[in-house]
């Protein structure tokens, strides 16, 4: 059976974007693959959270995880930091990584430019600890959003490297997975781009928000003056909410709206309307199984033990023979 892994880091709520591009698959390929779902609690120190941040955001990424379907009978779920055999890995890897390769990474330039008082080498080196995690459990599909394609090339590189330098056909190659026919981009609602954690206020829905919530951000959500003539393209801000809509809705919906569209008859009003509620019903399933878990601190705990075993046995395997290969040998 092929084996899978992927995850999410740890620094907030798990928004749209998160759902449609990854944690939908995950759900899905639980049924057909080795799959190891982790909570990215390593990568989110780049941004120096406190530690009651970090430790309530681990655990409120471990419950939505579990309220959106993730079963732990049948996917190992476990935090990063349980796994220390990927921290030793992330350490050979950074010994082939190099400096001009890791500073061209899109993400890092993008977070360098966003936030130049904090460019540390955790975050030079992220690609090198997320090649680690996918390669520890030697796997060969990631299910993540299109931001990530080029984080899983790097993946590839690092892998190969190794293989190279000690000659040995030990990692096989990752790729990025999505059951559609291209990885997903979840648009946010600020009218540019992606949906995300740090993209601003108002921009996400997250699974957890109260309809309420979700029908005051939606109706907020940028658009244009209308129409000027029939069958005109559609400017960034409203193809962002079709696309959306294609995401919630059922296709007679889009079509209804795109139609109004075409003639010049759309009401941008009713069209968030709709959008909003479609968000609300979609969502709703996770929402009550989320408020359902959230105090169950004793089944939280006893997922994440019985992850954090399945991960190790798996990750220790692979750094017994990865110590090996390298010539770390005993006298
Ligand atoms: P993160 O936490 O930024 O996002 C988690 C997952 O959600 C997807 N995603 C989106 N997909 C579509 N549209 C969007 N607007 C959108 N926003 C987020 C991401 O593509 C991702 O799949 N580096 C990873 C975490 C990670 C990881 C790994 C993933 C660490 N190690 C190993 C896979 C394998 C990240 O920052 O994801």
């Amino acid at each position: 059976m092929e084996t899978v892994v992927s995850g999410i880091r740890s620094t907030g709520n798990l928004h749209l974007g998160n759902y449609y591009g990854a944690l939908q698959n995950f759900i899905k390929m639980q049924h057909e693959y080795n799959c190891f779902f982790f909570i990215a609690d390593l990568h989110s120190l780049t941004t120096h959270p406190t530690p009651a941040d970090l430790h309530g955001n681990v655990k409120q990424v471990l419950i939505e995880y579990l309220a959106a379907g993730i079963d732990p009978e049948k996917a190992t779920i476990y935090v990063q930091s349980d796994v220390p055999e990927v921290t030793e890995l992330y350490l050979y890897l950074n010994m082939n990584a190099y400096l001009g390769e890791l500073e061209r990474a899109t993400s890092f330039k993008d977070k360098v430019r966003a936030n130049p008082e904090n460019v540390n080498a955790g975050l030079l080196t992220y690609p090198v600890l997320m090649a680690a995690d996918i390669i520890i459990h030697k796997a060969v599909k990631v299910p993540v959003g299109k931001d990530q394609e080029q984080h899983l090339e790097m993946a590839r590189t690092f892998g190969n490297r190794f293989n190279r330098l000690y000659n040995h056909d030990y990692f096989p190659e990752p790729y990025a997975f999505s059951f559609g026919e291209s990885l997903v981009k979840i648009p946010g609602l600020d009218g540019k781009g992606k949906m995300g954690k740090s993209e601003g206020e108002g921009n996400a829905i997250f699974l957890s928000d109260t309809p309420e919530a979700i029908r005051k951000k939606v109706m907020r959500a940028v658009t244009d003056s209308g129409p000027t003539v029939e069958n005109q393209p559609k400017p960034q801000e409203i193809q962002n909410l079709f696309d959306l809509m294609n995401v919630v809705s059922t296709p007679d919906t889009v079509a209804h709206f795109d139609e109004a569209y075409n003639k010049m008859a759309i009401r941008y009003g009713d069209l968030k309307k709709q959008l909003a509620e479609d968000m609300i019903q979609a969502t709703a399933p996770i929402r009550d199984r989320i408020n359902a878990i959230a105090n169950d601190a004793g089944y939280l705990r006893k997922v994440a033990e019985m992850g954090a075993d399945k991960a190790r046995e798996s990750a220790s395997r692979t750094i017994r023979e990865v110590r090996e290969i390298i010539g770390f040998r005993k006298f």
